[in-house]
């Protein structure tokens, strides 16, 4: 269906093209040299030919780079092909005269205040070079615009190319979701992926090129075109996480207490579960075992709750005792109800917060030793926490642990338990709390099922 003169999509631009015709809203994310650019271009000449007097725009964020990449692409395979169309630059726009068809050349920049010239037009459709680099709003402002009345449905879109990002950028939840929290990608949307191998026309040697130079993870995102981060700074874990020895189907035993960690907050709130096995007379053999992790999103305290306990009547049934740990500073936070967070919970779920104030850093001091130790082991189920070991929780070029509001609340849930449980990489007992528990439940001082 794409007319262009010596133009032959590979499979995944295919893919491409038809997704442009049934989605409002296309992104094709994958490696570099995958074939997106081109793709992109060809969909806009398709829509700038097939459609008489159609208006779109070809934007990246910035016109320099636009100029500099998409828009020298953009010219070549036009001459290539021999489609007659007229360059105005300094109007930035590109007229073909079969269809009468303009598009406008344009940086989009870092706010919609910058939008400047653009800002008003009704256009058809809208093509983004390398989307991951907009912000949220200016591309959320863009799909405003998509509403030029004579162009038909099904060419009335926008399409947009992107490398792929962390799962924390705005990019991952609007077309791909968190499916296992609920969150579904946004309707309209439809995502179509390419690795480097879905390109033949790249020349011999430029992915051994890539290879040799690149980390591992720098090849999962460059070359295989995955979502995942690429470092930036230090990761905090590395090198002590060692997936092959920390990662294990650690089963829930109701013969050991349950431990929960909790991170508040309304945005993202965190659960951990933990068991901590091994004979009580033998502080050396212990071991904590993470069974299960929760990330929430946009929820009150109470609702929260209420989810880990669903969650842990369901998974973890009959456990001998349930401890909580939470954030020593909820003790004077102040929730929605203005009161103190771990008051609030007290009274109204009864649940007992253990905390205890330890800096961030000797908490991941802590987490190494264990880690180092082989004491530490994790259910493959708990995939976020597994990419925060793995190098999602990172420090910054001044070695400040970053607050990326995705692997960092999980981390601090699991860290407010093991403050608790495991300080100093010495793995206490849980059997002399609970037993201090159940002389104070007798004595009628803590609310029982807590
Ligand atoms: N269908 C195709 N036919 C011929 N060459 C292609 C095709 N698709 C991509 N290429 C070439 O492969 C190279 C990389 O493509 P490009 O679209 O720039 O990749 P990306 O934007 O994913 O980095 C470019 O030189 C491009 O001309
Ligand atoms: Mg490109």
């Amino acid at each position: 269906m794409i007319v262009g003169g010596h133009y032959k999509p590979t499979k995944v631009q295919q893919e491409f093209h038809q997704r442009c015709l049934e989605h409002p809203i296309v992104l094709f994310v994958g490696a570099t040299g995958s074939g997106k650019t081109t793709a992109l271009i060809w969909q806009l000449i398709d829509d700038a030919l097939m459609v008489p007097h159609n208006r779109g725009l070809l934007a990246r964020k910035t016109y320099e780079d636009l100029e500099r990449t998409v828009l020298e692409d953009l010219l070549l395979e036009l001459e290539m092909s021999q489609i007659p169309y007229v360059h105005y630059t300094r109007k930035k726009q590109i007229v073909f005269p079969g269809s009468k068809s303009i598009v406008f050349l344009t940086g989009l920049g870092d706010t919609v205040k910058n939008l400047g010239r653009t800002k008003g037009l009704n256009v058809g459709f809208i093509a983004i070079d390398q989307i991951e680099e907009l912000t949220r709003e200016v591309f959320l402002f863009q799909l405003t615009r998509l509403r030029l009345p004579h162009v038909p449905k099904n060419r009335r879109h926008l399409f947009a190319t992107a490398n792929p990002v962390p799962e924390t950028h705005w990019l991952y939840e609007f077309f791909v979701g968190f499916p296992e929290e609920g969150i579904a990608p946004k309707e309209g949307t439809a995502i179509v992926h390419a690795s480097l191998d879905d390109n033949p026309y790249l020349p011999d040697g430029f992915k051994d090129l890539l290879l040799e130079s690149m980390s591992p993870e720098e090849v999962d995102r460059y070359v295989a075109g995955e979502w995942g981060f690429v470092p930036e700074g230090k990761a905090v874990f590395k090198p002590f996480f060692q997936k092959h020895l920390h990662v294990q189907t650690v089963e829930y035993t109701p013969d050991y207490p349950l431990i929960i960690g909790l991170d508040f907050g309304y945005h993202r709130p965190a659960a951990v579960w933990v068991q901590i096995h091994g004979d009580p007379f033998d502080p050396v053999g212990r071991r904590v075992h993470i069974l299960d992790e929760m990330l929430g999103r946009d929820m009150l305290l109470d609702d929260f709750i209420d989810i880990v306990k669903n969650r842990t009547s369901a998974y973890f049934p009959n456990p001998t005792a349930v401890l909580w740990c939470g954030d020593p500073y909820a003790a004077t936070q102040r929730s929605d109800r203005a009161e103190s967070i771990d008051m609030e919970l007290r009274v109204k779920h009864k649940i007992a917060l253990r905390m205890k104030r330890v800096p961030l850093e000797t908490g991941l001091q802590n987490i190494v030793g264990l880690l180092r130790k082989n004491r530490l082991f994790i259910h493959p189920k708990c995939k976020i926490l597994i990419r925060a070991f793995e190098g999602g929780y990172r420090r910054d070029e001044n070695g400040e642990v970053i607050k990326d509001g995705y692997y960092d609340h999980l981390v601090d849930a699991l860290r407010y338990v093991l403050d608790v449980f495991a300080p100093f990489g010495m793995i206490h007992g849980v059997e002399s709390v609970v037993r201090a528990i159940r002389v104070k439940r007798l004595l009628g001082s803590l609310p029982a099922g807590g």
